[in-house]
């Protein structure tokens, strides 16, 4: 079985079970679709194949890329976005949700608020379920996304030293990423406030992988350094109250001047949307990467997708 057909007809609930070999195959892949899309738009490999966009939280992202993805590989897409006013304002369960939804689609794409949320999706459901983030768990396709994108635009992903800023306590791509990392024996280092400091039992487990980590007060401890700074907002719609959020929120920011102490070969990422944690001067660096890699998330979704439905490029 060759590592794209280990995909075919899976769940993608989290990073667990993907390997570099897996991860050089889908990105071997993503290459593809991108000289496809580039070359004419688009492919016919996913034919009368259908998705249906679950999102029962925000999203500008993830929820447009899978329908562009979809849409190029020549499928076609059932967005429910405003889940408000689908029958899920009727009381409707995830769980019934999910087997209406797989009775006209082959493959279900879901965000949801509630960690856990994609594995309830994934043992209600026959058919595939693709985890675009559960609450503060994971958010697999991006740290896909994200990887793809570091290989890219350094050439490179063994040894990195990547500096992972903001929110790493709710910021569920964080997570993700950090297990991917874990795979090409670099270090991470953990810049964050306070009140949002990576989970310790994630570092437990990440340590027991053999992530080399450590944790810094400020990031001018160790950007000078950092091959990666991947920088993430305060995800305020997690916490409990206005109070707990404005204590965490606003004590960093990527300007020109931090911009200006990284190593020319290095490059700065961002999930998306930014709140202010990256001034806008930053963009026109070429560090900075955060659009590139949000092209990026079309052409390993399409490759996901296409692996995932059996009709591997
Ligand atoms: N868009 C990413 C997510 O949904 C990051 C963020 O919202 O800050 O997890
Ligand atoms: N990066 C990301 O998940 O963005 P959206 O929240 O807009 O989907």
């Amino acid at each position: 079985m060759t590592s794209l057909e280990w995909l075919r007809g899976r769940d993608v609930l989290g990073t667990a079970g993907l390997d570099r070999e897996n991860l050089d195959a889908l990105f071997a892949s993503a290459r593809r679709m991108r000289s496809i899309v580039k070359d004419r738009g688009g492919t016919d490999l996913l034919r009368g194949r259908v998705l249906a966009n679950l999102f029962y939280e925000p999203s500008t992202r993830t929820s447009s890329c899978f329908v562009a993805s979809m849409t190029r590989l020549g499928g076609s897409v059932i967005p429910i976005s405003e889940v408000r006013y689908s029958s899920v304002s009727k009381g409707e369960s995830l769980r019934d949700t999910v087997r209406t939804l797989e009775a006209y689609a082959d493959v279900i794409v879901l965000r949801h608020p509630e960690e856990g949320a994609a594995k309830i999706a994934a043992d209600a459901a026959k058919k595939p379920i693709i985890n675009a983030g559960d609450g503060p768990g994971e958010h697999p396709t991006q740290a896909l996304l994200d990887l793809f994108t570091i290989r890219e635009e350094l050439g490179r992903l063994d040894g990195l030293t990547v500096t992972l800023l903001g929110d790493l306590k709710h910021g569920r791509t964080v997570h993700s990423l950090a297990k991917l990392l874990a795979l090409y024996g670099g270090r991470v280092r953990y810049v964050s406030p306070e009140a949002v400091r990576m989970p310790d039992p994630l570092v437990a487990e990440l340590r027991g992988r053999g992530l080399a980590q450590s944790e810094h007060r400020s990031l001018d401890e160790v950007v000078a350094d950092t091959d990666v700074l991947y920088v993430t907002r305060v995800q305020k719609e997690r916490f409990a109250s206005e109070d707990e959020y404005a204590k965490a929120q606003g004590s960093y920011r990527v300007d020109l001047a931090t911009v200006a102490r990284m190593k020319e070969k290095s490059c700065i990422m961002h999930p998306l949307p930014r709140v202010g944690e990256i001034d806008e001067a930053v963009d026109d660096d070429r560090r900075a990467a955060y659009f590139r890699q949000v092209e990026n998330g079309m052409y390993v979704r399409m490759a996901l997708l296409a692996a995932v439905l059996g009709s591997p490029a």
